[in-house]
């Protein structure tokens, strides 16, 4: 039977999702608690990645290795980037890029060593079923596709935001794990797919609008959106 992984960083974005697994036995690998059980009928395992990209990557590898998950979903909060991006739009990626990443000069400035590009694509079919999902689960939210940055910064300063606008245009939001989970699953040929709700702007105001954000919306968000997916 396929077996779908759902992963968030923190607590606080996948709370009411593990609320609608009441069959779960939790299994703890590497310090970290999986839910196996189902929802509406399907599979699921679901997982705190912790936050960062290392800490993506392992979960992401754990997941594959040792529940044999054959998809992956990421389902969180991120800060918005690009023009219009704005608090409460929701954000599905179609590709990620680290933005901490420098190998230069002996690589170019954000491709990963050895392997011949900045980006990973999310999955085509998977991720156009999270759009839907999400736009079923919240009418009239306002859903951007398009280019996810992650990494081991969280961004919230106007300059820093100011900065990566300026040197990746096609950014719509920063995040920190995304692109550690697309260049594992991309090693691994496990189709994954990622969908953010924008919690703050990555500017000044970051910290209390994404405090504010993760403790009253993200996991109402995330849940609808699971349940949107698997119904
Ligand atoms: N996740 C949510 N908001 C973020 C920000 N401003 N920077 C990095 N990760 C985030």
């Amino acid at each position: 039977m396929p077996r779908l992984a759902i992963v968030s960083a923190m607590h606080e974005e996948l709370a009411a999702v593990l609320a609608l697994m009441p069959d779960e036995s939790r299994q703890a690998v590497a310090g970290r608690e999986f839910w196996v059980g189902h929802l509406h009928g399907q599979e699921v395992v679901a997982v705190l990645s912790r936050i960062g990209k290392v800490a993506a990557a392992t979960t992401a590898a754990v997941l594959v290795e040792r529940f044999g998950v054959d998809r992956i979903v990421f389902t969180g909060v991120a800060g918005g980037l690009a023009p219009g991006v704005e608090v409460g739009h929701v954000v599905v990626a179609d590709a990620f890029l680290q933005h901490d990443l420098d190998a230069s000069p002996i690589f170019p400035r954000y491709e990963v060593p050895l392997y011949g590009t900045d980006r990973f694509a999310t999955d085509g079919p998977l991720s156009e079923r999270l759009a839907a999902a999400a736009q079923r689960a919240l009418p009239g939210t306002r859903l951007h596709r398009g280019l996810v940055i992650s990494g081991d910064r969280f961004v919230s300063t106007d300059s820093e935001s100011r900065h990566l606008q300026a040197v990746l245009p096609q950014a719509l939001a920063v995040e920190m794990e995304g692109a550690a989970i697309a260049q594992v699953c991309h090693d691994y040929g496990v189709p994954f797919a990622a969908v953010r709700t924008v919690s703050d702007r990555a500017d000044d105001a970051a910290h209390g609008d994404f405090t504010r954000f993760v403790r009253e919306v993200a996991s109402r968000h995330s849940a609808a959106i699971v349940q949107a997916l698997l119904s």
